[in-house]
């Protein structure tokens, strides 16, 4: 575990402004993100969570073109949504910006000269694939065919979505142009290429030497290395894009979205650092020795940010390296890879529409694909809010607050005298609060959020045990210490639930005083204690499958 005060970037993967992003990316990557910061702020750690959206790329021109508006106008309509979306979700940015930034594009071109100047990147004359239909070069996704390692008829030239590797248009069998539809031709071109052959080896040793990652991550890196590094053009003919610092190529080119977008992690911190007033101050979490970088990415990214990325830094040179990429498999919606592009699975907004942020929240975090693709349903998102956040953490709250309103005189009692019994259930929770902990730490969320429930379900049991309902009728003095010690265990187990709930802990803090740090909090003897209203609403499963797409729910 890292010591107190350690800079610790949350690096959170940047969503395409080309559509709406549905609960497979909130599962993928910003819910489990913002678990992360949250936790590591409280634990005293010095958090910069950075990301933006990611506003170049041909998933946007396309758009763009099939909608007949520009690509700004796509860009600014789903980057706004996103805004919207975190707003609801208390998703807590540090810095949350755009790739379509000055600044943005004068670090990337700070970047790509370092990197030219310094013989990783380099200009070679290919063969493209040119429409002459449409009379221009075709970028990757522009160009659909079949996968030639798994068959998949559908590949995109960058990308087969079926087996997930990463391509170059010239692989695809059976080309065709996504324009015209006509089969294109190759055609010389001039474009620049990033040496990612310079770093087999460097890369394949940092990887080896890889501590606690994902075995699916490690896994599938070692891979790619071993297959051996391919030069890649880092330049794409587009007029949408962020431009090149040398006019070498003449007009329509621009620097590759993948090639700048990852880029923007350090953009983004420069950007918060110079609105913090020190514009130096990122450097902290690039170049300090104790700092640590994770990435929160889903398992489509992977190659980009345990290889590309990587290469880009240590051709770049001075600047750290991932510490962890915890990336995650996908989440399914009832049996298929959700897709808000394919219309499979809920957008976030629609998430949102159906339930309160922290209930949604929590079944999110209680599925989190973390080591295998995980299933989820609108039924099942119900049904983890009604029985498990209602029922174990909701219920016991409503309980214990209620009880020590009604037979502590509206307030916190003095401790009295505590039974080994009564000791043992605060200890538990203490205990608990260090494995959840270490859990966040290690980024096994959905272990950790475990942890809290059953820490949570031990205070319900410590309740059924000792009965204090009955015992303030024979003897009110142990009912007070019996509810005394319940409030300040709920006081403890708060702090776990805190940083995957931030809305019902926020009226918990109301009620019991703000969590500044991860242990139980002290609570002060006298403190009132009103009657509280229920933290969470049950969910009425038949009426939001009524209301909710029928699609989604059926
Ligand atoms: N926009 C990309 C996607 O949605 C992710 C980019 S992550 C970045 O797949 F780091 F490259 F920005
Ligand atoms: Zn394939």
């Amino acid at each position: 575990m890292a010591e107190p005060g350690t800079p610790i970037l949350v690096a959170v993967a940047w969503p395409y402004a080309s559509g709406s992003r549905h609960l497979g990316h909130l599962a993928g990557a910003y819910l489990p993100a913002d678990v992360f910061a949250r936790y590591q702020r409280l634990a005293g750690n010095r958090v910069l969570m950075v990301s933006g959206s990611d506003v170049h790329g041909t998933p946007i021109t396309v758009r763009a073109d099939a909608e007949g508006v520009t690509p700004a106008d796509i860009v600014d309509r789903y980057h706004a949504e996103f805004l919207d979306a975190w707003e609801r979700l208390a998703i807590s940015w540090d810095c949350y910006t755009s790739t379509g930034t000055d600044n943005h594009a004068a670090v990337t071109q700070d970047i790509f000269l370092r990197l030219l100047e310094k013989g990783h990147i380099d200009k070679r004359t290919s063969e493209q694939f040119y429409d002459a239909e449409a009379d221009r070069f075709l970028p990757d996704r522009y160009i659909g065919g079949t996968c030639p390692h798994c068959g998949y008829l559908e590949a995109r030239g960058d990308q087969c979505e079926d087996c997930g590797r990463t391509l170059d248009p010239g692989e695809l069998v059976d080309p065709r142009s996504k324009i015209t539809g006509a089969t294109p031709e190759l055609r010389a071109t001039e474009h620049f290429y990033l040496r990612l052959s310079d770093f087999t080896e460097s890369l394949g040793a940092w990887l080896d030497g890889r501590e606690g990652w994902r075995r699916h991550v490690l896994n599938f890196s070692k891979g790619w290395v071993e297959e051996g590094l391919q030069d890649r053009a880092i330049t794409r003919d587009l007029d949408w894009g962020v431009a090149l610092p040398v006019d070498d190529l003449g007009e329509g080119k621009k620097i590759y979205v993948w090639f700048e977008a990852v880029i923007g992690y350090l953009s983004a911190a420069k950007e918060w650092a110079q609105r913090s007033g020190d514009p130096e101050a990122w450097r902290e979490w690039w170049e300090g020795d104790d700092a640590r970088s994770v990435y929160f990415i889903g398992k489509d990214n992977i190659p980009f940010h345990t290889i590309i990325w990587p290469a880009m830094l240590t051709g770049y040179g001075g600047l750290n390296l991932p510490t962890d990429v915890p990336a995650n498999q996908y989440l399914t919606f009832k049996g298929g890879k959700a897709s808000a592009s394919r219309g499979v699975g809920l957008t976030i907004g629609e998430g949102l529409d159906l339930f309160e942020p922290d209930a949604l929240r929590y079944a999110l975090a209680a599925s989190l694909p973390e080591q295998s693709d995980t299933d989820i349903s609108v039924e099942e998102i119900a049904r983890r809010v009604n029985e498990e956040l209602v029922a174990t953490w909701g219920n016991l709250v409503n309980r214990v607050l209620s009880m020590v309103n009604a037979r502590c005189e509206g307030a916190v009692p003095e401790p009295g005298d505590r039974t080994a019994d009564d000791v043992a259930l605060l200890d538990g929770v203490d205990a608990a609060l260090v494995t959840a902990g270490d859990q966040i730490d290690r980024v096994e969320l959905r272990a950790a959020l475990r942890t809290a429930m059953d820490a949570a379900a031990a205070v319900n049991a410590y309740l059924n045990a000792t009965e204090p309902w009955k015992l303030a009728k024979t003897d009110l003095d142990r009912a007070r210490v019996v509810l005394g010690t319940a409030l300040d265990a709920v006081n403890g187990v708060r702090v776990a639930f805190g940083p995957y709930l931030p809305y019902s802990s926020a009226v918990l803090a109301e009620a019991l005083g703000p969590v500044d740090a991860w242990r139980r909090p002290d609570l002060a003897v006298g403190r009132p204690v009103e009657k509280p209203t229920p933290l969470f609403a049950k969910v009425d499963v038949e009426a939001l499958l009524a209301e909710g797409d029928g699609d989604a729910g059926a």
